[in-house]
């Protein structure tokens, strides 16, 4: 128990997928788990286990930027020993070749943060995806034509940013596929305590040409993203 999640201590599946959303959380739960049991429910950041093809499978809502995100890892990875997490959640588009719906698998993820800044100093540390998780998320959404990117994201605390699409034009110039809020410190603990993390993510927004999903379409495309992530968590 800690002052964000009163689960106890065996709660959660060695596997945790992490919506930012905690209705996400719940959708994902109760759409797509067997069992499923609500296990945290403070602040409303719902968390719940369940089973997924027979795999014990968690999905906790980490809230929105890397501070919220890094406080529900942390705990996840030292009092509930947790192993694999899977981000799920959305992206703004940064790179022409990004359509809104395509999902993005963020190989690294650069940030704006101070978060890292503290810990590495004169170091620019690069946060990054496990590579099996990687590799296997690639492979599924390959048997399934789903079409993806992999490649450098950015992980920003600032979602009005000045200027739009402008506010990124040093990523922009250097491929960043797109823009989310919370990869690099996932990225960044989970290679702390040899954990191994990925984050997928759908394009919902074009910063370059405003383009925006449908309702329908977001409905759909979480659905992809969901099952594809639940897959993955099936074959760890
Ligand atoms: N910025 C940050 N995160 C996002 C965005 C965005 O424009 N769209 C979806 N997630």
């Amino acid at each position: 128990m800690t002052p964000h999640n009163h689960a106890s201590k065996d709660a959660y599946a060695e596997t945790v997928l992490l919506p930012g959303d905690p209705l996400r959380a719940k959708w994902v739960a109760e759409t797509f788990l067997d069992d499923a049991k609500l296990v945290n429910s403070v602040r409303n950041c719902l968390g719940y286990t369940g089973t997924y093809k027979g795999k014990k499978v968690s999905v906790q809502a980490t809230g929105m930027g890397q501070p919220s995100l890094a406080i529900y890892v942390h705990e996840l990875i030292n009092l509930y020993g947790a192993k694999n997490f899977i981000r799920i959640g959305t992206c703004g588009g940064l790179n022409e070749k990004v359509k809104v719906r395509d999902v993005v698998l963020g190989v690294a993820a650069s940030t704006d943060s101070a978060m890292n800044t503290g810990t590495f100093g004169r170091y620019h540390y690069a946060p990054h995806a496990d590579f099996d998780l990687l590799r296997k998320a690639a492979d599924l959404a390959d048997e399934r034509k789903m079409k993806f990117h992999a490649g450098g994201i950015v992980s920003s605390d600032v979602f009005y940013v000045e200027g739009g699409a402008k506010g990124y034009q040093p990523l922009l110039d250097h491929d960043i596929l797109a823009v989310e809020m919370e990869a690099a410190a996932l990225y960044t603990l989970a290679a702390k305590f040899n954990r191994k993390a990925i984050a997928i993510c759908t394009m919902t927004d074009c910063l370059i040409t405003g383009d925006e999903i449908d309702a329908d379409a977001r409905q759909s495309s979480l659905e992809e993203m969901a099952t594809l992530s639940l897959d993955l968590a099936a074959t760890l």
